[in-house]
């Protein structure tokens, strides 16, 4: 598999999990959507062939060691991969979790993920541990209600409401993981709206 899909992270999920993902999609209901197989142009044809590596699979750790708990949640969830700054596709390992990474918006303009180290001036070193659970769940709870998103407004791109699903100790673990990793300064402007985007080039 081609790693535009985060597989290399998906590939350390404990196999009893995936197993789990397997079930569940399996108890969806089928839609008919015919895809065609997809194609790649040389050289990708051959380069293509020599990316998949076998995957290496994990153990999911107790959930009472909070650190590790925390950091096989945060490499399952793919964090790092939007809040990284890349370098031809490639995420740039010094920068990991210190944002920055810019989505544009299909409604126009740039999104950029938040730096999430530890960081107290740029990071989120300064929140609290229920700052950061509330955060998520606020996008859950029963009076959370999705916007309409204005041409060239801004769109947090972020999934939260995915994420908001998870129990309130699964997003402390992540919370302390991010917090035991050392903070990196990077002042993130989080939007630039369509038109200050063209005039910067
Ligand atoms: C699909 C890309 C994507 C993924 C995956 C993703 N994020 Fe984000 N995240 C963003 C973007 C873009 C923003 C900035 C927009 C915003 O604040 O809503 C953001 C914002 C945040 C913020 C808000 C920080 C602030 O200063 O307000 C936190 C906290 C956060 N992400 C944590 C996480 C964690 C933890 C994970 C993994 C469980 C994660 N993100 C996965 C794209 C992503």
């Amino acid at each position: 598999m081609f790693p535009v899909m985060p597989y290399p992270y998906y590939s350390k999920i404990d196999p009893d999990d995936v197993m789990s993902i397997i079930a569940y999609v399996r108890s969806l209901d089928p839609v008919e959507n015919n895809v065609p197989e997809s194609v790649s142009d040389f050289p990708m044809s051959v380069i293509i062939n020599t990316i998949p590596k076998k995957a290496p699979g994990g153990t999911r750790p107790d959930e009472s060691n909070t650190l590790a708990y925390g950091a096989y949640l945060v490499n399952a969830c793919a964090c790092i991969e939007c809040h990284t700054q890349v370098n031809k596709g490639q995420i740039i390992p010094e920068l990991a979790f210190s944002g920055g990474r810019e989505f544009p918006l299909p409604t126009g303009g740039i999104v950029r993920s938040a730096n999430i180290t530890s960081s107290t001036t740029t990071g989120i070193g300064n929140w609290t541990e229920d700052a950061f659970v509330n955060r998520f769940k606020s996008y859950v709870d029963s009076n959370y209600k999705p916007q309409t998103i204005e041409k060239g407004a801004f769109n947090s791109y972020m999934p939260w409401t995915m994420y908001g699903g998870m129990k309130r100790s699964d997003l402390a673990a992540i919370y302390a993981y991010l917090h035991s990793l050392p903070g990196k300064e990077n002042n993130v402007v989080k939007f630039t709206p369509p038109g200050a985007d063209i005039a910067k080039k």
